[in-house]
């Protein structure tokens, strides 16, 4: 792997080794002192141009596990506001010094561009509605460590259910992908007004939640992504809720059920907090196996621009 744009390009056999390397990552994660030499001497430059917590901090602090250095960039201060273009801004960073970015942007298709002009090693760490691969690794590798699964193969049983604002949703689109790729059964929820135009002949859709739905092995919420909407999707958050909502009403139907959401919530507008922070949310888990998963993805392809050097 040389790059990480889409989970297009991640073959099965990546999937698998990403899995077993997250196994790995995550029993360093354990350990007292949490730093390995794997990636001594290499840099990682984190360019985050829209706002983030999870995937931006588990990025760097995997870096910093591995020995690589970090280089974070903030466009606010840089010379981008003198009127500098992106490619220049990633070629003078690639100038620097930087092995691979870590790039995130609310226009889709720019870690392309980047990686197209550029030639550095690019991770998308999220590009508008178009995808965030690494959030889909990270989200089967919570399932997998949920359910046992250590081969791939065994994926196919598994049935999820994403629901919410799918329309605006790159962690839907790049977890469809995945799943897809798995042999997964997928139901997808959603309004009319925040569907999801893709995939018809893999997916199912349902207009609402119902048994089939709440039977599901997984269900994922997604955050109403109200950066995205411009125009109205819904007559009020209130009303969104109601009726699309994981609202505390299903509480005693979804209480076995592992709940999972990438983050960040907005509590009583797509989930409740009875549901969120229940026994079986898996939702902190998947911020920690996140930096499991982050690591095996800079280890795959660092070592590999390692071996070619
Ligand atoms: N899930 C996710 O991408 O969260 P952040 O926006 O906090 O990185």
């Amino acid at each position: 792997m040389k790059s990480l744009l889409s989970v297009d390009h991640i073959s099965i056999t990546e999937i698998q080794d990403i899995l077993d390397s997250s196994y790995s990552m995550l029993e360093i994660l354990g350990r007292d002192i949490k730093k390995v030499p794997t990636l001594r001497g290499k840099v990682v430059s984190l360019m985050f141009f829209e706002p983030s917590t999870r995937t931006r901090i588990s990025f760097e602090i995997s870096a910093k596990f591995l020995s690589a250095d970090t280089v974070v960039f903030s466009p606010s201060g840089s010379s981008i506001e003198k009127g500098e273009n992106l490619i220049d801004t990633f070629s003078t960073i690639k100038s620097l010094g930087a092995d691979l970015v870590v790039v995130r942007h609310s226009k889709e298709g720019v870690p392309w561009v980047i990686q197209k002009n550029t030639k550095v090693p690019v991770v998308n760490a999220g590009d508008g509605k178009n995808e965030h691969p690494t959030q889909a690794l990270l989200d089967l590798f919570t399932m997998a460590k949920q359910k046992n699964i250590r081969n791939i193969t065994d994926f196919k049983d598994i049935q999820v259910s994403i629901i919410g604002d799918v329309l605006h949703s790159r962690v839907a689109r790049s977890d469809t992908k995945l799943f897809i790729k798995l042999g997964m059964k997928i139901i997808i929820v959603s309004s009319y007004t925040t569907g999801y135009p893709f995939f018809h002949d893999r997916v199912r859709f349902k207009n609402f939640v119902d048994q089939e739905v709440l039977s599901s092995d997984f269900i994922i919420a997604l955050r109403l992504q109200k950066e995205r909407h411009g125009n109205c999707f819904y007559p009020s958050e209130r009303e969104y809720f109601e009726f699309w909502g994981l609202k505390e009403e299903i509480f005693e139907e979804v209480k076995d059920k592992f709940i999972m959401h990438p983050g960040p919530m907005n509590i009583g507008v797509e989930i409740d907090q009875s549901i969120a922070y229940s026994e079986n949310s898996l939702i902190f888990k998947q911020v920690r196996n996140g930096v499991a998963v982050r690591m095996a993805v800079l280890y795959h392809i660092l070592s590999r621009s390692r071996s070619a050097e």
